[in-house]
């Protein structure tokens, strides 16, 4: 039969749904299935002048799909995707391109990849960034796994992603096996960096500051016309000035509740990077303001009887001072951010031998994505100038904003926690940016305690060897 669809997509949830859309927009007939029947009339109803194919059963669905076939899950993370994978296995051929689209894990994408390799299944993971609007309009594509398979699809992939200012698709091969969602796991975690920065901005300027609600959007809405423009500054600027849904005429931000969930992408950051030994400490401290949020019983009581500085009132002038260095402040902790991100990308590479090119992932960040920014660009070109840079900060532009800025970030700091509002994130940027530019750190006696109390021995600066000190007599 020569009429087959080109391409198929299973789950037919939001990001399935709209994934499919965004493909057939482009050109191509899609083949859709989900488990629950119900999803798949309804996207046929919604859409029936759409190159759309149809199956309610998977056998249908994988005969309705030319060969070798490429089959895109949007399935459920975990044990969703393994399930659907279980039961493709027995109806595909050899050669056929099973894409997990999901918010995988990297090491379960690892493990498919291996298993789907013995039975001569291609298999690539797929970070897909950019939300249901993403998908539906271009999302930010962070496929890995075979280079051969990636080929088959890097044209429909480049047509359905994102384009950055040049032109350029937000999609490119990232490296073999578990490298694709390994790159999405780390841009959530800098997501989770991005959006605790700005709240803890936030919290500055409307608690300390006493700046209103709306103001705080005015100031939001101004630095996303410079350096600090993004995704993220544009959406808190438009959130701040939202009124409540439901009939008061207060700002809705003021009636959501203080607890920050999430769906544990930036924990695994954080975990594979106490796992790898990389200094991670803004993903980690922005994860666990989520946690100590939740903490909100505990909270109320502490908030009670606990005491903190009093602050006294800001005069005018100071508080245009304030804003402007948050400014700064919040450009060169976004700094920090990405400098830990793909520190930690480049020793996983090297870790994992994925070959990532660190360039190219800023490039297709650049849009679709949640933390798409102009900032980026100087990512992308840092890494044009020098491919294996070990750190953002050694790069001539990001030391130049480190000169300049952080003086700024001091400041923020210094007020945030003379007045006792927490900036957790804050703290750990600057604290990572003057750990990082020491030639000595004061492990040297975090050594000698080892090896006093462990025979856990040291090196010494001046000559070569391992030694350890006669602290006491032996027993
Ligand atoms: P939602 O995004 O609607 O909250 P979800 O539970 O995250 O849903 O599931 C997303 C998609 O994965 C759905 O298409 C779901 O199919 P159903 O509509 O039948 O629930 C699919 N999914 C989840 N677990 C699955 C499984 N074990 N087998 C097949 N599909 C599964």
């Amino acid at each position: 039969m020569s009429n087959k669809a080109e391409i198929g997509v299973i789950g037919m949830a939001v990001m399935g749904k709209n994934l499919a859309l965004n493909i057939e927009r482009n050109g191509h007939s899609v083949a859709i299935y989900n488990r629950t029947s119900s999803k798949t009339e309804k996207v046929m109803e919604d859409h029936a002048e759409k190159n759309l194919v149809p199956s309610y059963t998977l056998e249908d669905f994988v005969n309705s799909i030319k060969k070798p076939r490429r089959i895109i899950l949007m399935v459920k993370a975990g044990a969703g995707t393994d399930a659907v994978i279980d039961q493709l296995l027995p109806i595909l051929d050899q050669g056929d391109i099973l894409i997990d689209g999901g918010n995988t894990f990297f090491e379960d994408t690892m493990r498919r990849s291996e298993k789907l390799d013995a039975s001569g299944i291609n298999f690539i993971g797929m970070g897909v960034s950019g939300g249901e609007l993403g998908a539906l309009n271009g999302p930010s594509m962070m496929p890995g796994g075979q280079k051969e398979a990636y080929d088959q699809l890097a044209d429909i992939f480049k047509q359905m992603a994102a384009k950055a200012e040049d032109g350029e698709p937000c999609v490119t091969y990232v490296g073999p096996n578990g490298a694709g969602h390994y790159v999405k796991m780390i841009h959530n975690g800098i997501e989770y960096g991005d959006m605790e920065l700005i709240a803890e901005t936030y919290n500055i300027l409307h608690n300390l500051l006493g700046l209103t609600v709306e103001e705080c959007a005015e100031i939001f809405k101004d630095w996303d016309q410079g350096e600090l423009q993004s995704y993220l500054i544009e959406i808190t600027a438009d959130i701040l000035t939202r009124k409540d849904d439901l009939g008061s005429d207060k700002p809705i931000v003021d009636l959501i509740l203080d607890e920050a969930a999430n769906k544990g992408t930036g924990k695994w950051s954080s975990q594979n990077a106490l796992e790898l030994g990389v200094p991670q400490s803004v993903i980690t401290e922005s994860v666990y303001a989520r946690y100590i949020s939740f903490l909100k019983k505990e909270r109320v009581t502490a908030s009670k009887s606990l005491t903190g500085p009093k602050f006294n009132k800001i005069s005018e002038s100071d508080k245009k001072e304030i804003i402007s260095l948050l400014e700064k402040a919040l450009y060169f902790s976004k700094v920090m951010s990405y400098a830990q991100g793909f520190e930690q990308i480049k020793i996983a590479s090297e870790y994992y031998n994925w070959n990532i090119n660190y360039g190219e992932m800023a490039k297709i960040w650049r849009e679709g994505c949640i933390i798409r920014a102009r900032f980026l660009q100087n990512i992308t070109d840092a890494f044009n100038r020098e491919p294996q840079l070990d750190n953002l900060l050694l790069d001539p532009y990001f030391k130049n904003i480190a000169d300049n800025y952080q003086d700024a970030l001091r400041q923020i700091v210094a007020l945030a926690v003379k007045a006792g509002i927490p900036v957790p994130v804050f703290a750990a940027a600057i604290t990572y940016y003057d750990s990082y530019r020491s030639e000595v750190l004061p492990a040297n006696l975090i050594q000698a305690q080892r090896d006093y109390f462990g025979a856990h021995t040291y090196h010494r600066i001046d000559r070569e060897g391992i030694f350890h000190y006669p602290w006491y007599e032996e027993q």
